[in-house]
């Protein structure tokens, strides 16, 4: 067993834990935080994305020793307080999940598409979310749901770009 301090959706945390010990499992039973799914175990469904200085990992395939101590980790519990990152609200409003088991790790990958792509094209999406499995068959309403988030974030970008004076024309 070897100590590990670790920053978890901003919370320093300090765990026992052998150095092969997956961040899935540091995530979930270590942290308590059970919103990151086990699926597959083997990095083929993106069920346990969570970011690692913001680039979507494998947790399940994320041994806890090759994490550095100044690492930011988030899981889907971190991307928001209440629920309301811009991509929740897209998930919610176009009623995306269906038994809901991958849809945080479909969401986590969601995030850091529109981080690295604010516009994506279907084909985009489709290559950027292929390693996220989801059983269910909800692809079509997830591509909606990106579009919808992009579109909310490019009109936010332009209200806060204009001036007080323009936006009120
Ligand atoms: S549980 Fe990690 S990729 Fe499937
Ligand atoms: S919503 Fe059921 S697996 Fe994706």
């Amino acid at each position: 067993m070897k100590t590990y301090t670790l920053t978890i959706n901003g919370k320093r945390t300090t765990i026992e834990a052998e150095p092969d010990t997956p961040m899935l499992w540091v995530i979930r039973d270590y942290a308590g935080l059970k919103g990151t799914k086990f699926g597959c175990g083997m990095g083929l469904c993106g069920a346990c994305t969570i970011h690692l200085d913001g680039q979507p990992v494998r947790s399940c395939q994320t041994p806890v020793s090759t994490v550095k101590a100044t690492s930011k980790i988030t899981t889907i519990e971190g991307i928001s307080a209440n629920i309301d990152h811009v991509v929740q609200k897209a998930w919610i409003q176009e009623q995306v999940p269906q038994c809901g088991y991958c849809q945080s790790g479909q969401i986590m990958s969601a995030v850091a598409l529109l981080k690295s792509n604010p516009n994506p094209t279907d084909d985009d999406i489709d290559a950027y979310m292929a390693g996220n499995i989801c059983r269910c068959g909800t692809y079509n309403r997830i591509r909606k749901a990106i579009h919808s988030a992009a579109a909310t974030l490019k009109t936010e970008a332009g209200t806060v770009k204009k001036s007080p004076k323009q936006a009120s024309r």
